[in-house]
């Protein structure tokens, strides 16, 4: 039985990615310093609660556990906090990631799989965005992710640590079983917010910007359910342990869906009106972020289980009806 440590595992993607692995049959340990997590989201699995400023503490739980493979999802994600505090981006995501890369190879672990996003492309020249477009962030949430790639790049080259750089594009949805789904705090993701809205647990939605060079003025994103992002990085880890090379694949379903277009297929799925107040643009959102995922289905064999937009948010509405509850 492999074990692989989970870093961030109780968190919204890591949560899922845990369950995914107990279901494989790994042992799964989570690191998680409970800053954005939550402790009941960890099903499975055994949780350590520690930080990756701790170097002591890492190096301790190398030489205590025999770790094959390290996943992680243990960053802050928030694109307007990161130009407002680069300080607090470059220290967790990049000073902290590297602690665990150091923690690796002093400890002789070479497998790693990296949480990295469409945010590394920045404004893009052409959509779908492939793994060749060109890699200009425009904010500084962006520019800790592509230094962590470019480090992990160094990182195979000087001391043969294989890592597979998986760049969400908008991961959403919930578990099908309805025990595991997205919680932040605060909460800036569209679908969480437009179902809540829907529950009545805020007023309203406000759509940013409607006056995009887009068929109906609002943003595209594409949307890719969690448990489809969690397949593959099962894939990408099952090839790591079969001994692949490193890789970067871009994850989303290739097709985009509009704000308002979000907010009409949750009105079809919840059956209720959803309030809706139109606003300004948030700056930094580029008007069309699409991949071409044909690499990941090519060289992972992954296929998305639940591309539909529907679904994904039928499952967040599953979620957001049972744990909404929970906090008013
Ligand atoms: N939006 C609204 N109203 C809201 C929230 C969002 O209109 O209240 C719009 C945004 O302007 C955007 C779309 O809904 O056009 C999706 O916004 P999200 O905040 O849900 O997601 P982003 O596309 O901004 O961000 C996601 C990840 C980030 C990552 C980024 C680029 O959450 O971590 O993709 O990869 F940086």
């Amino acid at each position: 039985m492999k074990t692989i440590l989970v870093v961030g595992g109780a968190g919204y993607i890591g949560s899922h990615m845990v369950k995914k692995l107990q279901a494989q049959q790994y042992r799964v340990i989570v690191l998680d310093n409970l800053s954005a997590g939550f402790v009941d989201a960890v099903i499975g699995g055994e949780l350590l609660v520690g930080d990756l400023a701790d170097k002591k503490a890492l190096q301790q739980l190398f030489q205590e556990q025999q770790i094959d493979a390290v996943m992680h999802f243990a960053a802050h994600i928030q694109v307007g906090e990161s130009n407002q505090r680069p300080d607090k981006y470059y220290d967790n995501n990049v000073v902290r990631t590297l602690n665990l890369l150091n923690a690796m190879v002093e400890a002789g672990v070479k497998r790693f799989i990296f949480s990295s996003t469409a945010a590394i492309f920045g404004e893009p020249q052409y959509v779908p965005i492939d793994e060749k477009h060109p890699q200009q962030p425009i904010n500084t949430y962006g520019r800790t992710k592509l230094m962590l790639e470019h480090i992990l790049q160094d990182y195979d080259r000087a001391f043969g640590l294989k890592s597979v750089c998986l760049r969400y594009f908008n991961a959403a949805g919930a578990d099908p079983d309805g025990q595991l789904g997205e919680r932040h705090d605060p909460e800036t993701h569209l679908i969480p917010l437009v179902l809540q809205a829907a529950a009545g647990r805020r007023p309203a939605i406000t759509v940013f910007g409607q006056d995009y060079d887009t068929p109906d003025g609002t943003c595209i994103r594409d949307y890719i359910h969690i448990n489809d992002l969690c397949q593959a990085h099962l894939l990408a880890l099952e090839q790591l342990l079969n001994g692949a090379d490193s890789a970067a694949y871009n994850l989303g379903n290739g097709e985009g869906f509009s704000v308002k277009q979000v907010i009409d297929v949750a009105e079809e799925v919840t059956g209720l009106k959803i309030p809706v107040q139109m606003g300004e643009r948030r700056e930094g959102d580029p008007a069309r972020l699409v991949a071409d995922a044909q690499q990941a289905r090519q060289a992972l064999g992954w296929k998305p289980q639940y591309a539909e937009l529907k679904t994904i948010i039928a499952h967040a509405w599953q979620w957001e009806q049972q744990y909404g509850k929970t906090v008013g």
